[in-house]
């Protein structure tokens, strides 16, 4: 009886542990994944999510520009995202006379909403499995010729869908090419700043609190999607109207408590969850640390310059964030990778894969060389993606008088290739492009991260990775000389030259360029790392992705009974969980919520990130929280147990009935490693909780008019 009870046991267990682990297909849920939701509390049917014939969650949720979710919380437009989201455009509004980023923004009426050029919104009219069309007659191809003929096969299904530009459409690899998705959006282009409140309540804690619990970050800002007259999309006119969604998301102030039944829904960007315990080890081991390290640099320069002047800390806020939060990002992956004894799980999971494959007699003949591929592929990756990492990290973001040098480059070649149209073309996007570069350019920032990151490149990489020429300049001078003799002897170091150049030039003066430093260097990198580095890592990856391919074929084989999901590709995901605290280490347990209790204990004027605004103590103090209260205060934050990434910043989090009760906007340090290896027991997703956005956007802002359009349920 004994000997029987116990695997039976064992098998339930790790169902549970692993139930929590997933961003689901939401064209699938029916098949995969409602029986187990509706288990665990969820009220609605598979249809309320996705329904391609109906209006449905779906409808209410966009991909917000090109990186996080947004969702919809009226039938006029109105959207809900993370502020860090909005953050570039809230910054681009801002400037020392008119500082939103500190102060916040409250448009209060419509005409005062801030257009945002660039910034777009995108639905998802439909997904569809598309794999028997973009694998027909690859039978028999291999490597180039197979992926061109899947290319081709691609691009014909996409521009079929696109339907004459009516729509933007892509087709995907799910599973490392065992399946193909093509997504079909409608992507709106007039979009509007309605509101953000204060860096001091949307980033309070700033980059000290990122990727923590207990949070206090009321991390969100409003926008409002405009279209035509006939609900189109339409480029930026004050003639357009607010957009009349097909879906939109009541918002509940029912409150949450632990164990309620959770769902996020929205657009996560990358995970891992397949690799090979080869790339496991790549990244902690070196690539993680190589970019920590490189940006510790960058953020010790840039931080000090924002520290000593107001006016370089607007320009470089959003450059900051997003560097940091990368930064910090991997350290915590790092650490969770280490403390889950990663390397060690992954080599248990192959072991029992060759098992099966052995026991089918299939090791040898078809797995026992995806293995050893592995071993010699990533050996090789490691050498060029360890340049690649730091050319990325240097050269294409970070000294950024090197990314002017990248367009002047395009401006040269088109000269000598006698083509004066463009040049001409290009010479003038690049005079329009200076202010807006110039606005958020520090040269003295610039030119430290110059004399830092440059040697540290090219003392760093082989020398097979940097080009004889710039090793020379390098080793020749000292790091005054080279600012002074390089850096500042650039035509691209003087916006007035520079301009009346593109403004003027003759042929022959823009030619002389050639012998611009700065360019030249620059350019030197550039041609080795297109010859050299690129097209290695390109190869490589293509090649380990094969493999991959063939592995994660064989585990869905092994697993025939589990539910597999592809890993994260920016596209549409569901996933659940519920309300949950946690323990984070030894004799510490985390509650699931956070309250503005918490943010007054942070306070302290003389931080920038946690200075709270006076308007907001002052509603403490008067204990005035309106409908907003639980817990004898505000709540601010929660954490539940969804398994979410880079990209489902934004997302809806909705409860059993699919109201929204919070705004997904981070995960808990030490579940940072969960996008290459997932842990229930410590990755928790961090929301908002809807009620403390409704409270600032009430009490705080004094906007209280953009809840009429919203539906409330109480
Ligand atoms: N960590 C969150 C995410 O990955 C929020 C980042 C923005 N906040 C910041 N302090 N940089 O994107
Ligand atoms: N803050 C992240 C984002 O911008 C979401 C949190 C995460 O990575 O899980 O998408």
């Amino acid at each position: 009886m004994k000997k029987f009870l116990l695997p039976v046991l064992l098998l339930v267990a790790s169902w549970q542990l692993t139930a929590k682990e997933g961003m689901w297909i939401p064209m699938l849920l029916e098949k995969y994944n409602l029986a187990e939701m509706q288990e665990k509390g969820f009220k609605l049917s598979a249809a309320d999510i996705y329904d391609v014939n109906n209006a449905s969650m779906k409808d209410a949720i966009v991909l917000f520009g090109r990186g996080c979710t947004g969702e919809l919380i009226s039938n006029e437009g109105l959207l809900i995202t993370n502020h860090h989201c909005g953050y570039s455009n809230i910054q681009a509004h801002s400037s020392v006379e008119n500082d939103y980023l500190t102060d916040g923004f409250w448009a209060m009426k419509r005409s005062e909403e801030l257009p945002n050029p660039g910034l777009t919104v995108s639905f998802l009219e439909y997904m569809e499995d598309v794999s028997d069309r973009v694998l027909k007659g690859t039978e028999g191809l291999e490597d180039e010729a197979f992926q061109n003929k899947i290319q081709e096969n691609s691009e014909r299904i996409k521009s079929e869908a696109a339907q004459n530009g009516k729509f933007k459409t892509d087709v995907k690899p799910l599973f490392y090419g065992n399946q193909y998705f093509l997504y079909v959006y409608k992507v709106y282009r007039d979009v509007r700043l309605v509101g953000a409140p204060p860096s001091a309540i949307g980033k309070f804690g700033g980059d000290t609190d990122n990727w923590m619990w207990p949070r206090h970050t009321g991390d969100f800002s409003v926008f409002r999607i405009y279209a035509g007259k006939d609900n189109e999309p339409a480029d930026y006119s004050p003639e357009n109207v607010p957009y009349q969604p097909k879906k939109f998301f009541p918002v509940s102030l029912k409150g949450i408590q632990p164990g309620d039944f959770t769902m996020v829904f929205g657009y996560p960007g990358t995970t891992m969850q397949y690799w090979p315990h080869q790339a496991v080890e790549l990244t902690m081991d070196q690539r993680d640390p190589d970019r920590v390290m490189l940006r510790d640099k960058k953020l010790e320069i840039i931080g000090r310059d924002m520290e000593a002047d107001r006016k370089v800390r607007i320009q470089y806020a959003s450059k900051y964030a997003s560097i940091s939060n990368a930064w910090k990002k991997w350290q915590g992956e790092i650490n969770g990778l280490e403390r889950l004894d990663a390397v060690a799980k992954k080599l248990e999971y192959e072991a029992a894969f060759k098992n099966w494959a052995t026991g089918n007699g299939r090791w040898e003949s078809e797995y026992k060389p995806v293995f050893e591929n592995f071993d010699t592929l990533y050996t090789e990756y490691g050498k060029y993606i360890k340049a690649s990492d730091y050319y990325s990290e240097v050269v294409y973001r970070g000294v950024e008088l090197f990314g002017r040098a990248k367009t002047l480059n395009s401006i040269l070649a088109d000269i000598e290739g006698k083509q004066a149209d463009k040049a001409k073309a290009l010479c003038e996007s690049m005079k329009k492009g200076l202010d807006g570069f110039y606005k958020n350019f520090n040269q003295p920032t610039d030119e430290k991260l110059f004399v830092s990151l440059l040697p540290t490149l090219v003392n760093d990489l082989d020398a097979d990775f940097i080009p004889v020429e710039v090793s020379e300049i390098v080793h020749k001078y000292s790091a005054e000389e080279l600012i002074s003799k390089v850096y500042r002897k650039s035509i691209l170091a003087d916006r007035a030259k520079l301009e009346k150049l593109l403004e003027s030039g003759s042929d022959k003066q823009i030619l002389k360029l050639r012998k611009d430093p700065v360019l030249a260097i620059f350019n030197a990198l550039n041609f080795l790392h297109e010859t050299a580095i690129f097209p290695n890592v390109k190869s490589l990856s293509a090649a380990i992705d094969a493999n991959l391919k063939k592995y994660v074929a064989g585990l869905m084989e092994m697993k025939k009974e589990q539910a597999f999901y592809p890993d994260a590709n920016l596209t549409m995901r569901v996933t659940y969980g519920q309300v949950e605290g946690y323990k984070p280490r030894d004799g510490v347990t985390y509650d699931y919520f956070t309250t503005l209790k918490g943010i007054m204990e942070k306070d302290n004027p003389e931080i920038y990130d946690y200075d709270v605004p006076e308007r907001l103590k002052e509603l403490y103090r008067e204990k005035d929280f309106g409908r907003y209260a639980a817990h004898g205060s505000v709540p601010v934050a929660f954490v539940a147990s969804n398994h979410t990434s880079g990209g489902n910043s934004g997302s809806p989090v909705v409860n059993a009935n699919g109201e929204l009760i919070g705004v997904n906007f981070d995960r808990c340090w030490e579940g940072t490693m969960s996008d290459i290896m997932y842990d229930p027991e410590v990755c928790r997703n961090i929301s908002l909780d809807i009620r403390y956005a409704l409270f600032i956007i009430d009490k705080f802002a004094g906007a209280g008019y953009l809840l009429d359009e919203m539906q409330i349920v109480e």
